[in-house]
């Protein structure tokens, strides 16, 4: 089936009744959609397994990946969200946040000779995002500039397919195996190529954060590596922290650069971060 989309499963029509949908992404593993309902604007997602190609070992996990943001988003309190079972694998759906995510809104701040700068106001409202989550006790696992929606009332912090701070069933659980490597703190860069696996946390979002907004305010990626570089090599630079020189001006830049930091415990909380932006 693959190179084909898949289709809103019966359960999801019944309980939705679309009068429009738009296909969001349909890439290896995940399906999205924009579907408009009488009950309102909704983010449809559908997980399969992605099989094994001579490239890439079979990643099974991606199937179960809606069914356990379902959970956490139930656990973290949202309604208005739902999720289940279909044929390849399970889905979910939840409220649609309008509005640009963080890297397409700083477009302008990347283009060469650009004098936009990186407004404050929108790195906190990401600050702030992130800060609530960690208030509830949740890691999320997956920080990066795509997964902050800015709207117009406040920032939304999406996909909570690997957060961790609670219980999900077992059935929908599955191993953390590190996230987008541009991303990824040294420590879980460390932990994942020593054994594959990683716990996310409080103090890894904070180093991705960091990583996520001198990205979308420069276009850098915080630590150097080839862009063809295989995974296990750019998680060794990421790991020995062989950090760019670039720098977002100001005092933005320099509270980046401590998000940044090699040492999990030298970087500051999410609340300092909103202290020092406030
Ligand atoms: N609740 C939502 N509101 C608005 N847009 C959403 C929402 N959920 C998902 N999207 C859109 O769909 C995209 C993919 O969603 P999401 O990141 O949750 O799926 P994914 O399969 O985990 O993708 P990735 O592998 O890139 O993390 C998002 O980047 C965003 O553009
Ligand atoms: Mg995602």
């Amino acid at each position: 089936m693959s190179g084909s989309t898949p289709e809103l499963p019966v359960v999801v029509l019944d309980a939705l009744t679309p009068t429009a949908q738009r296909l969001v992404i349909n890439r290896r593993g995940s399906t999205v959609w924009e579907v408009d309902s009488p009950r309102g604007r909704y983010a449809v997602k559908l997980g399969y397994p992605i099989e094994a190609t001579p490239d890439w070992p079979a990643q099974p996990w991606t199937a179960l990946a809606p069914a356990r943001e379902g959970a956490v988003l139930h656990r973290l309190g949202f309604d208005e969200i739902a999720y289940g079972e279909w044929e390849r694998g399970t889905w979910n759906f939840q409220p649609w946040h309008e509005g640009p995510d963080l890297y397409r809104l700083w477009e302008p701040c990347r283009r060469p000779d650009s004098v936009v700068e990186p407004h404050t106001s929108v790195a906190l409202g990401c600050v702030k995002a992130l800060a609530e989550l960690h208030a509830k006790g949740w890691a999320h696992g997956d920080v990066q500039p795509a997964h902050f929606i800015i709207g117009p009332e406040r920032t939304h912090l999406i996909d909570l397919a690997l957060a961790r701070g609670g219980q999900v069933p077992e059935g929908y659980d599955f191993p953390f195996r590190g996230c987008l490597v541009h991303y990824e703190a040294p420590e879980i860069a460390r932990m994942v190529l020593a054994t594959g696996q990683a716990e996310p946390t409080p103090e890894a979002d904070v180093y991705a954060l960091g990583a996520s907004l001198l990205i979308s305010a420069t276009g850098w990626r915080a630590v150097e590596y080839p862009d063809d570089a295989p995974r296990p090599v750019q998680r060794e630079a990421v790991a020995s922290g062989r950090r760019r020189s670039v720098k977002v001006p100001g005092d933005l830049g320099a509270l980046i650069d401590a998000m940044l930091s090699h040492a999990p415990g030298d970087r500051p909380t999410i609340y300092e971060v909103g202290k020092a932006l406030s």
